[in-house]
C-alpha cells in the first residue's frame, strides 16, 4: 500500500495530467484533466475502484479544454479546487497560499505561484512531489503574456518554489521535449529562468520571446472557467 500517482500526457496540447491518490483509501484526485482524454482517465479509475475526491485545476488553461463536467458527471462528490483567484462561474473551492487537504494518509498542500496566470497554483503532493502547472517548466518556465500573467509575479513564484527541499520531485504542466520529470536541485542548476538570478535580466529574457497566441485560447478560457463542455 502507498501513493498512487499517474503521469499521463496529451499529445496534442503536451499537457501533463496527474492521478494522485492513497493505494490503501482508493480516494485520487486528478490533476489539470484533458477533456479529450476523459475515457482513459474513467477507465483507469474504474479499472482500479479509485474514488475520485478532487478536481484540481492548475489555472484557467488556454491551451484545452478541461474534463471536469465530463468526470463530474460519474464522481458527482468530487470538490473541484482551484487558486482564490480563478475566475470560475461553476461550483468550486478556491483555496488560498499554504492551504492543506488530505487524500487517505497523504497530504495535499496548495501554494498561490502567479505569473503565467494570476490564478496559478502548485500542488505538493506526500510533502515531496510538486506538480507546478505552468509556473515552473523543465529548464524553463511558462509565458507570462495573457490572463493577468505577471513577469514580476513569475519571478517571485519561481524563487518561492526554489525555497523547497532540494530532493522535492518537480512534475510541470507541459513539457514539449518529452522529459517528463525533474528535481529542485537539477533546476537550480540547469533552468535557465531560475540561474537568472537578477530581475532586470529575467524580464529581458521573457520579453523576448514574442510567442504567438495560444491556438485554442479564444475557446478554451470561456469553457474553462464554466469547467468546461457537456
Ligand atoms: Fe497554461
Amino acid at each position: 500500500m502507498g501513493v498512487i500517482f499517474r503521469q499521463i500526457k496529451d499529445l496534442t496540447s503536451s499537457t501533463y495530467t496527474y492521478i494522485i491518490g492513497d493505494s490503501l483509501t482508493k480516494e485520487v484526485a486528478i490533476i489539470d484533466s484533458v477533456r479529450e482524454n476523459v475515457n482513459e482517465y474513467k477507465d483507469l479509475l474504474f479499472k482500479n475502484d479509485w474514488n475520485l475526491k478532487y478536481l484540481i485545476e492548475t489555472h484557467t488553461h488556454a491551451d484545452h479544454i478541461t474534463a471536469i463536467l465530463q468526470l463530474k458527471k460519474h464522481f458527482p462528490f468530487s470538490e473541484v479546487i482551484v487558486g482564490k483567484f480563478s475566475e470560475a462561474i461553476y461550483e468550486v473551492t478556491k483555496l488560498k497560499d499554504k492551504d492543506h487537504r488530505k487524500i487517505g494518509s497523504y497530504s495535499i498542500q496548495f501554494f498561490e505561484t502567479p505569473g503565467h496566470t494570476k490564478d496559478s497554483i502548485s500542488i505538493l503532493f506526500d510533502n515531496n512531489r510538486l506538480m507546478t502547472g505552468d509556473c515552473l517548466f523543465i529548464g524553463s518556465c511558462g509565458r507570462t503574456d495573457f490572463q493577468q500573467g505577471s513577469i514580476k509575479d513569475m519571478y517571485f513564484s519561481l524563487n518561492k518554489i526554489m525555497e523547497l527541499q532540494e530532493d522535492t520531485l518537480i512534475y510541470p504542466g507541459h513539457d514539449y521535449n518529452n522529459r517528463f520529470i525533474s528535481n529542485i536541485k537539477e533546476e537550480k542548476l540547469l533552468n535557465k529562468m531560475v540561474k537568472l538570478i537578477n530581475y532586470d535580466d529575467f524580464e529581458k529574457e521573457l520579453n523576448s520571446w514574442n510567442l504567438p497566441p495560444p491556438k485554442k485560447i479564444s475557446e478554451s478560457v470561456p469553457a474553462n472557467i464554466l469547467g468546461g463542455l457537456e
